[in-house]
């Protein structure tokens, strides 16, 4: 039997590579967003701009990963389901936003061993979010 070995980083925020790594992650995931129709469920659901999602997604990901806490100091508890309501969340658009996201982390080299922990977490965050049927 193998001994799964502790990660030396205290937090996945410095497993990743802090601020600048979670910074080209998100770069990435709504550059992805934008540009491959694997994905175009999802961008539909999003407004003209996607600025506003990259900075917001930005500052939730640091807190979420044991870094700075900027999402929380600007607007509290995040509620993320309840702030998904306006949106359509269904399995498409949870999948795409996974696919999405798995593919930014294999792209901006995420630790391998981070980005399976990653995937598993997004799925069930991601997966609490639907707010409508198929
Ligand atoms: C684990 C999965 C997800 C996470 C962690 C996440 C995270 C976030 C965060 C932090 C925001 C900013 C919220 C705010 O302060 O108002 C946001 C906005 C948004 N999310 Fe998600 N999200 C996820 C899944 C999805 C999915 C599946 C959709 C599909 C429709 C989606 C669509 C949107 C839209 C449309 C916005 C608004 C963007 C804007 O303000 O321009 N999200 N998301």
């Amino acid at each position: 039997m193998q001994i799964e070995e502790k990660p030396a980083f205290a937090t996945p925020f410095e497993w990743i590579g802090g601020e600048d790594k979670v910074r080209a992650l998100v770069e990435r995931f709504y550059d992805l967003m934008d540009l491959e129709p694997g994905y175009a469920a999802l961008r539909a659901a999003h407004g003209d701009t996607l600025d506003n999602a990259r900075q917001r997604l930005f500052w939730f990901l640091c807190g979420w990963l044991g870094g700075p806490s900027y999402y929380t100091d600007r607007f509290g508890h995040p509620r993320l389901r309840a702030r998904h309501m306006p949106f359509t969340i269904g399995i498409r658009e949870r999948d795409q936003w996974l696919a999405c996201m798995d593919q930014a982390m294999g792209e901006t080299g995420v630790p391998e061993d981070l980005r399976a922990r990653l995937k598993d977490s997004f799925f069930q965050t991601a997966d609490w979010m639907r707010n409508r049927g198929g």
